[in-house]
């Protein structure tokens, strides 16, 4: 069953993983249902790279995660959905069913001329149809490309044109808290760029009024009228691509990360059922969103590989009020629940009545993920709503990752607030200095590299292998390289300090501050920017832009809007800056890079040393800044 039962056997197993890795995954893959098996478990070279696991091997993902549980757990519930609105009945899909409705959709894709390689887009609200869209494009081989619904046209367009795609699924609109987002009106103005486009699928879940473009978009009901419910899985080979997943870097636009069948398949249901200790008769509650890789390998993936119930919540924590998470977990009797730190301390912030109103019995498990947890925070959790009782883990991972890396395991694992402890079997962390030499022994500190292939590692980002290249093997030779600062205490465990690059993490969200200040950049009054992170009591990281302006005296109520007006229009809402600063100057060396440094120190209110600024090319601006003068 791939099932670590005591600390010791993870000890075993680490070992195990270490010395003969290839039988080690092999063992793991064996549990799961191929066409045919692989000629070789592993192949790789992290100077192409070049990683292939399980080679050879023929199998679909979703014949894992829905036929295979048909015969003895058809009845079980699949998907349990909590919509938006506490009136609104939530769903429940058995694995039955699920498979039906997933077939059912893979024949409307085949109907709208969905093909085996093809790119798909799904732009879609936290409704079972995402899912099942979802799975429904890795049924038939198409290659699905989930954008969250919290972008803007801008980046939709992007995101559509750099994965070339030819269908995208979205709904009339989403419900979110009071806010009900056009959805519909947003793929309208993103695909006025996107030629590659021609078949939109919209699901209706609003009721809001559309325009349908006829030729182009057609009702996701009238297409399942037309359609059955019998569709042979596609068979993919082990290293053909399965989705495809937008995340920001230090530079340039979002890349799209690449993930394929077989490696994917194999860690996402281990990592799932090791991490969290599932057990058969778990309700498993992940708040993520599918437009995350959260969402993507702990709501949809691994939990249906184990045969799991998923849970799936449409709307918001705050919404009707905040106490809502905690009512779900009591109406659904969750005893698995896995959020985000910034979810933690917002609903903290709230008050305990919240919570107090809420028994939270069938709590078992409590997970962390997205972004470091502090220990205030993690001590909330642990007290206030696992009641002392549950463990929580704290799972250190990445959109590249695929799946959790480093993490207690629950239960077995002795914990240590803020720290994400141990890496899972298979995953090989070290640390290295600034020249590249890997740090030995404990009590060290230094950037988290991976230094072995693990199955469900990123193998491309989409269109540019240089890039993938670039960005994670080449800062240091043979190594991944993962863009986070990472401490190791004297018993071996792992803490996570924060990224080290220019990636600033705004509620679990990632952003590169290059794309922030392009997008700010565009509003006419605007010079220059430049954006830095800073600690923020709720969000983990604020955003904090500072801005040369051609017209400095601006009324700057109205500058605030207008700025972030241009931000969630190029990126989203989620990227509008908490702070700006208006500033004749920013602080650059004599080669024009701008030392960031000093900003973040500046934007972190440690103004006392802000270290050497005698390279600077003119040293009075940093004096100006310091002041705080134009901050708003
Ligand atoms: O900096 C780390 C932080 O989030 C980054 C990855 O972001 P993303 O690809 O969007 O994936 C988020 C969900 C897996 C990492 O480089 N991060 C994620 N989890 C943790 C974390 N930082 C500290 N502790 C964590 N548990």
């Amino acid at each position: 069953m791939n099932k670590i039962n005591s600390i010791d056997e993870y000890h075993e197993e680490y070992a195990k993983s270490v010395s003969d890795p290839e039988r080690f995954w092999a063992e793991k893959a064996e549990t799961f249902s191929w066409h045919k098996k692989w000629n070789e478990v592993l192949e790789w070279d992290f100077h192409g790279p070049s990683v292939k696991w399980f080679k050879g091997a023929k199998l679909n993902i979703t014949e894992n995660c829905l036929d295979r549980h048909l015969e003895n757990n058809g009845d079980k519930v699949a998907i349990l959905w909590e919509p938006n609105n506490p009136n609104e009945s939530s769903i429940e899909i058995t694995y039955t069913e699920l498979h039906s409705r997933v077939c059912a959709f893979s024949n409307v894709l085949k109907r709208n001329g969905a093909k085996k390689g093809d790119r798909i887009c799904l732009y879609m609200p936290m409704t079972p149809e995402l899912a099942i869209a979802t799975l429904a494009c890795a049924r038939i081989g198409a290659v699905h490309s989930v954008v969250f619904a919290g972008f803007s046209a801008r980046s939709l367009e992007d995101r559509i044109n750099d994965a070339t795609c030819n269908i995208v699924v979205t709904a009339d609109g989403g419900f979110r808290g009071e806010k009900i987002i056009g959805l519909k009106n947003i793929v309208d103005k993103a695909l006025e760029n996107c030629p590659s486009i021609e078949k939109c699928i919209v699901l209706k879940r609003t009721n809001e009024e559309v325009e349908m473009k006829s030729g182009r978009d057609v009702w996701l009901h009238e297409e399942l009228d037309r359609v059955d419910d019998v569709c042979p899985a596609e068979i993919m080979d082990s290293e053909d691509m399965l989705f495809v997943l937008y995340t920001s870097g230090s530079t340039g636009k979002p890349k799209g990360v690449v993930h394929t069948c077989g490696g994917y398949m194999v860690y996402a249901e281990y990592s799932f059922r090791n991490v969290f200790q599932y057990r058969d008769e778990d309700i498993y509650w992940c708040t993520a969103d599918i437009g995350w890789i959260t969402g993507h390998t702990y709501i949809v993936y691994g939990p249906l590989l184990a045969g799991a119930t998923t849970v799936m919540f449409e709307g918001v924590p705050s919404y009707p009020d905040a106490g809502r998470f905690w009512d779900i977990c009591d109406k659904h009797k969750i005893n698995i629940f896995y959020t985000a730190p910034t979810a933690i301390r917002a609903l903290q912030a709230c008050g305990i009545d919240f919570v107090n109103k809420h028994e939270l019995s069938s709590l078992r498990v409590l997970g962390s993920v997205g972004e470091p947890i502090n220990e205030e925070a993690w001590h909330w959790y642990n007290d206030e709503i696992g009641k002392g009782r549950c463990p929580i883990v704290d799972t250190w991972w990445q959109t590249e990752t695929g799946g959790i890396m480093i993490s207690p395991l629950a239960g077995l694992t002795s914990l240590k607030p803020s720290y994400a402890t141990l890496p899972l079997p298979g995953i090989q962390p070290c640390l290295v200095d600034a020249d590249g030499n890997e740090i030995l022994g404990n009590d060290v500190q230094g950037n988290l590299c991976i230094k072995f292939p693990w199955p469900s590692m990123i193998r491309t980002t989409y269109g540019d292998h240089k890039r993938c290249k670039d960005v994670y093997f080449s800062a240091y030779e043979g190594k991944y390289f993962t863009g986070d600062g990472c401490r190791r205490d004297e018993d071996g465990f792992y803490r996570i300090t924060g990224r080290v690059d220019d990636v600033i993490n705004v509620s679990g969200h990632r952003f590169g501050t290059a794309e922030i200040e392009a997008a700010i950049d565009e509003h006419e009054n605007v010079v220059e920017t430049a954006v830095v992170g800073y600690p923020h009591e709720i969000k983990g990281q604020g955003i904090y832009a500072y801005a040369i302006c051609h017209d400095p005296k601006v009324d700057m109520t109205s500058f605030i809007q207008e700025i972030n007006k241009t931000v969630t229009e190029i990126i989203g809402p989620i990227a509008k800056p908490d702070k700006i600063q208006i500033v004749h100057g920013l602080p650059k060396t004599r080669s024009g890079k701008i030392m960031r440094r000093i900003l973040r120190k500046i934007a972190e209110g440690d103004v006392s040393n802000l270290g050497d600024t005698s390279t600077l090319l003119d040293p009075s601006v940093v004096e100006e800044i310091k002041t705080g003068a134009g901050l708003v």
